[in-house]
């Protein structure tokens, strides 16, 4: 049950570390600076901790039965670190891009042929949508049309925004815009289709199209040969719509891509309450004969759920649970799982 926590003294680390211990693994603190280790061991009465500089080494060499990877930056981070699980080791992640997904996905063969099992997208971010529309779809033939809105609320807790976060919003801008067309994977505008949802209990909440990896999941977990995503963190104001493919074509250049990751990361956010009470995941699953089913996942602070997906899908595959390969996190699980992290879903 060694679980380790790769960037353990973060935001996402230290809850996930904490959530672990709770539902009876054994995690370890791992990060590159001793001094923020220790702290965050001290803060959080766990002791076993681990200071490196060389992931994918230590994991060869110590060999935990799980890493659970926080420390960001997916598209370069993923593949080494989850590589060097194998043989037998699994491997979590909580990447929600469309360049981090799709290379460890690519991984399955290798994972499932060396007893491993990767789980990519565990989070809100992924698993808060990919669990209506797998809900939506058990027992149905595939679906022709598949829509996504991933509605997260937080509580921001103040200080530095940090590079591993900077990174995913600025990742998520210079992808432009996508959807699923004819099963294929196209080029849309940015920020497209904005919406406003009237939600379950009564609030509202805006959404515009957003190149996550929710969209990528409603694909892999539906089979539907169209698919579109939306996320409330998009913009959805016309004067900053209208700008937005530019400045994601701009941040496409590698040196000012740099810059706006430093700038970002240096940010010094207040603390603030979550804005609405509950996070929404969204989705309305078509079929070719003109049906269509709407359902609606309900979770409180999208953070919390995200902590409590990635600890209770570590201590899974910990046990030995789980299918063998590379998988975003209900296609791993079941959408049972989101429930297991504390989400109702409810379909319409
Ligand atoms: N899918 C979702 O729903 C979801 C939800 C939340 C977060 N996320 C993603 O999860 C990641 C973590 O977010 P966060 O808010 O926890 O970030 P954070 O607070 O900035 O924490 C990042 C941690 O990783 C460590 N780290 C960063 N770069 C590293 C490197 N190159 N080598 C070793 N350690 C490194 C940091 O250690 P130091 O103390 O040494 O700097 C820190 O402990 C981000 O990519 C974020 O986008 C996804």
């Amino acid at each position: 049950m060694t679980i380790w926590i790769l960037g353990a003294t973060g935001r996402t680390g230290r809850e996930i570390a904490t959530r672990v211990a709770a539902r009876g693994g054994t995690p370890v603190l791992v990060g590159r600076n001793a001094d923020r280790l220790d702290k965050t061991a001290a803060d959080l009465g766990l002791d076993d901790v681990l200071v490196t500089d060389d992931l994918p080494g230590a994991i060869a060499r110590h060999r935990p039965a799980v890493v659970v990877n926080t420390i960001g930056g997916y598209a370069e981070t993923a593949v080494p670190i989850a590589r060097a699980c194998l043989p037998g080791g699994h491997y979590v992640d909580l990447a929600n891009d469309l360049v981090a997904m799709p290379r460890l996905l690519a991984l399955h063969e290798e994972a499932a042929a060396a007893g491993g099992t990767f789980v990519t997208g565990a989070g809100f971010g992924v698993l808060g949508t990919e669990a209506v529309v797998s809900s939506l779809c058990a027992d149905r033939p595939t679906p022709s049309e598949v829509r996504v809105d991933a509605l997260p609320s937080v509580a921001i807790e103040g200080g530095r925004l940090g590079e591993a976060l900077a990174e995913s919003i600025v990742s998520g801008l210079t992808s432009g815009g996508l959807r699923f067309e004819d099963g294929r994977m196209i080029p849309t505008r940015l920020a497209a289709d904005p919406r406003e949802h009237a939600l379950p209990d009564g609030q509202t909440a805006k959404s515009a199209g957003a190149p996550t990896g929710e969209l990528l999941a409603a694909h892999l977990s539906s089979g539907a040969p169209a698919v579109v995503s939306t996320s409330g963190l998009m913009p959805t104001a016309p004067v900053v719509r209208a700008v937005l493919p530019l400045v994601g074509s701009l941040l496409r250049i590698p040196a000012l891509r740099r810059f706006a990751v430093r700038r970002l990361a240096g940010i010094e956010a207040k603390p603030a309450p979550r804005p609405r009470e509950y996070s929404w995941g969204h989705a309305v699953v078509t079929w070719a004969d003109g049906t269509s089913r709407e359902g609606w996942l309900r979770a409180g602070d999208a953070m919390d759920f995200t902590s409590n997906a990635a600890a209770e899908i570590a201590v899974r595959l910990a046990r030995g649970e789980g299918r063998r390969g590379a998988f975003t996190p209900a296609c791993a699980f079941g959408y049972e799982l989101a429930e297991a992290a504390g989400a109702t879903i409810s379909w319409e």
